[in-house]
Parts: structure tokens; C-alpha cells; sequence
């Protein structure tokens, strides 16, 4: 099986140095007073719903909705084109809330702020969020998915005590984004002492956690996190963890993160084996009971092992919550998207193109198997990362960019770019100060801009 390595490429001037440091609530008196509590959380959770509906319904009709069809066949949007956010194909919702269910067909066209807070420190991948970028990514995607390395920013112990400092950055760009407008999805991204497997191998800017806490630490860490943003906008989504790597059927011998990406100091990364099958079910329970003390109604992504592949989706068994989405992520073909990446080894051959009928074909299986699992579980998907690294050519990167977003909407499903202004596969240049145009046009953004609120 093919294995993808997380850890970006650094680029700027810096690059040389980045690289080689790589690695990566009740009281009753009798019936009377029963029935009236019943009747009254009744009524709070309506008005509770209510009003979360009416947010969610005004924020999605603040976009103009293409049929997927019509979207399937377009062509390549102009500049002046109106921005198209809402999804119109729905999904299987029957084991959700209507809070969640809306809030998967809002999410709609998004991307990813990636390379920034989920750098080993803000900066180190050569991205920094200032508020023009933040800005431009909240009024031309409906979503803005934050990944954050929320692990290295907290005590090495089990209690796992945020830093304040790196809290109010996560602060002002959540409260920015909101501010704007936009859908934001915050997750945990790049815990590389726990998610294990020989793409976690520690970067040197990390320390070393110990086996026994890396668990309790995850859960403390998302107590923490949801206790801050309690008072959030229903907008902001929690996401329990970006891409859990084992598939659960590892050997408990097998070796801990390798050297495979040239870094001359190798480190190890802290679980024996990757986390994966009911090991992580067991600790997305645990980190969404967490969240649940202080969110009771806020809705959560959860995605399956294996990197969030949708192969990964059958061992993936779901707490008993209705405030759920489940979060997929697709890179099929690999081959041709990770080409040519400095830190998978063997490094991938470039000049693959993108896409043939075969190609096609693997990438819709994928989607395939994740939306029968959605139809039989009941519960909506969301695509929150797919994109081509940047040494795949431009054309092949842009028709696969138009391929897997016609895909995803016409199944219903809102979706995230890998990335907006790294080095990835950027949709928007920083230094340039413009679009990368071919991938703007092929996922139909950047046209009119949702009108700034401050
Ligand atoms: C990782 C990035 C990586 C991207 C593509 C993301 O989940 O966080 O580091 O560049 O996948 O492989």
C-alpha cells in the first residue's frame, strides 16, 4: 500500500535549512415539575435550533447556488463570475441533526490555510497569517478549513496546558474568518507523536512526548480548545484530527518513524505503532466527550484511519452523537498527485499526467465507497483536503482540480483545496500578490468577493 508522508515542502529562502529540519446538565421535585423541565429544554433546544438554522440558512443563501449539473458542464468561470458556494445535490442525513446536516451542505467550496499554524511555529514553512490573506481566503471560499500543530504548542504532560500566546493567534484568525463570513473548520493537525506511522517522524522543533500521555494529551488538548470557543458562531466546526495514519493492523514491533526524507538527525516519532482502527475509535470518543462538556450541540468532523482515505471509513465506528460530519480526504491518484515530493521516499517520478480513464476511475472509486458508506451510515461527508503538488504540470494539476470538484459536487459534497497560499499547490500566490489562475478557474472561486463585514 502506498504511503503518503505529511510533512511539506519549505520553500523561500530559508528552504535548504526547513527541509533538512523536516519531520516531520437537573432537579425535580415529582412529575409536575418533571414534565415542565421537559417542556422547557423542549423549548430551548428548539430556539437553540432555530436560531442555528436561520444562520446557517442566511449564510448559505448569502451565496448563489449552480446546479452540480450545470457546474459539471461549465465552463471554466471568468473572473467576473458570481463566487458559488452552496452544494445543491444532498446528502444522506437520516442519523444527523438538522444542525449538522446543514451545516454539510453549507460548507461548499473551501480551502485549506495550510503551512501556517500547523508549521512546527508559525513562520516555519514560510507562511505567516497576516489579515489581507486571511481576508482574501474568508470572502472567496464559502469554508476555510485551520489546521493547527496545536500539540506542539502545549506541555509535553498529559494535561497538555495550551500556550496563551499561540492561543490568541489561533483566536484572532478564527474570530477573523468568522468575522468575514466564513465557515471555519479548526482542527488538530500534525500531533506527529501521535498519529505514528513512518510519516511521523518528529521534527526537530518538536519534543519528545511520552508514549503514555500522547492519548490523554489529545483529549486535553481538545478540553481545552472547546472550552475557548464555546461561545463561537455555530460557523465555526471542530475537526478531532487531521489524518490518523495506521489502518489499526500494524505489528506493535513495527519501526518507528524512519529517516525517510534526508534529514541528517533523524528523530523518532513517540507511538510504536501508527493510529489507526479501534484504537482511534476508541480516542475519537474519548476527545469528542471532551468537547461535548462545553459544546453540546457544536458540529464535529471525524474522519477515518489511514490518512483519512476513504478505504479507512470501514473501521471506523462512530461515538453516538448527532452533531456529527464525517471528513474525507482524496489524493487519488497518488502517483500523480504527491509526484516529484521532496519528503516521500522513494520520491515519486515526475511527468505523470492527469487524467485518463483509469485515472478517473480511481479517483471516483474512492468517492464511490465513501458515499455508500454515507447512505448506509446515515451521515454526510465532507472532502476536507485534496490537490496536486506544484512540480506536477499546470494543465494536468488544473483538469484535476476541476475532475475531483465536479466529482465531490455532484455527489453533494463541500470540499477544501490543499492549499491556498503555500507551496503545495496554491490557488493563490502571496508573493505575487495574484491567483494562480488555472486553479482558481478549475474550482470556480475568486470571482465576486463576499462583501467584507467590518
Ligand atoms: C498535510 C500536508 C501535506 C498535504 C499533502 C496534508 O494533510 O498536512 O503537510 O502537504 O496533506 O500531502
Amino acid at each position: 500500500m502506498r504511503q503518503r508522508l505529511t510533512q511539506p515542502r519549505e520553500s523561500g529562502p530559508h528552504a535548504r535549512l526547513m527541509r533538512n529540519e523536516r519531520f516531520l446538565i437537573r432537579r425535580s421535585a415529582g412529575p409536575y415539575s418533571e414534565l415542565a423541565r421537559r417542556a422547557a429544554a423542549a423549548l430551548a433546544t428548539a430556539a437553540r435550533t432555530a436560531a442555528l438554522l436561520a444562520i446557517l440558512t442566511s449564510t448559505a443563501s448569502a451565496q448563489a447556488p449552480v446546479p452540480a449539473a450545470s457546474s459539471r458542464a461549465a465552463p471554466p468561470s471568468p473572473s467576473s463570475a458570481p463566487v458559488v458556494h452552496a452544494v445543491p445535490a444532498r446528502q444522506p442525513c437520516h442519523a444527523v441533526s438538522p444542525q449538522a446536516c446543514a451545516a454539510a451542505h453549507a460548507l461548499g467550496r473551501g480551502v485549506n490555510l495550510g503551512n501556517a499554524l500547523d508549521a512546527p511555529r508559525e513562520g516555519d514553512w514560510g507562511l505567516t497569517l497576516h489579515p489581507e490573506l486571511l481576508d482574501r481566503a474568508a470572502r472567496h471560499f464559502h469554508t476555510v478549513r485551520l489546521p493547527v500543530r496545536w500539540s506542539n504548542h502545549a506541555s509535553a504532560d498529559a494535561q497538555a496546558r495550551i500556550d496563551e500566546a499561540f492561543a490568541r493567534r489561533v483566536d484572532a484568525a478564527v474570530d477573523r474568518l468568522l468575522a468575514a463570513g466564513a465557515w471555519v473548520i479548526l482542527d488538530l493537525h500534525h500531533y506527529t507523536q501521535l498519529t505514528g506511522g513512518a510519516g511521523a517522524t518528529r521534527h526537530p522543533r518538536e519534543f519528545a512526548v511520552d508514549e503514555a500521555v500522547v492519548e490523554a494529551r489529545m483529549v486535553n488538548l481538545w478540553r481545552q480548545i472547546a472550552a475557548r470557543y464555546r461561545d463561537r458562531s455555530p460557523r465555526l466546526l471542530f475537526e478531532l484530527l487531521n489524518e490518523p495514519q495506521g489502518t489499526g493492523e500494524e505489528p506493535a514491533n513495527e519501526p518507528k518513524g524512519a529517516s525517510t526524507n534526508g534529514d541528517p538527525t533523524p528523530q523518532r516519532a513517540a507511538t510504536a505503532r501508527p493510529l489507526g482502527g479501534e484504537r482511534w475509535n476508541r480516542l475519537a470518543a474519548r476527545a469528542l466527550a471532551a468537547v461535548r462538556e462545553t459544546n453540546p450541540e457544536r458540529v464535529v468532523l471525524i474522519g477515518p484511519d489511514d490518512w483519512n482515505h476513504p478505504r479507512g471509513l470501514a473501521r471506523l465506528r462512530l461515538p453516538a452523537d448527532r452533531h456529527l460530519i464525517v471528513t474525507i480526504h482524496s489524493y487519488d491518484p497518488f502517483d500523480f498527485t504527491h509526484q516529484a515530493v521532496p519528503w516521500r521516499q522513494p520520491v515519486l517520478p515526475r511527468g505523470v499526467g492527469c487524467c485518463d480513464d483509469a485515472q478517473r476511475q480511481t479517483l471516483r472509486e474512492a468517492l464511490d465507497t465513501a458515499t455508500a458508506w454515507s447512505r448506509t451510515q446515515g451521515v454526510p461527508l465532507y472532502l476536507g483536503e485534496f490537490g496536486a503538488y506544484r512540480e506536477a504540470p499546470m494543465p494536468a494539476r488544473a483538469a484535476y482540480a476541476r475532475l475531483v470538484r465536479e466529482e465531490a459536487e455532484a455527489r453533494g459534497i463541500g470540499w477544501a483545496w490543499w492549499e491556498f497560499a503555500s507551496d503545495f499547490s496554491p490557488v493563490w500566490d502571496s508573493e505575487q500578490g495574484r491567483w494562480v489562475e488555472p486553479i482558481r478557474r478549475a474550482l470556480g472561486v475568486g470571482g465576486n468577493p463576499r462583501p467584507r463585514k467590518d
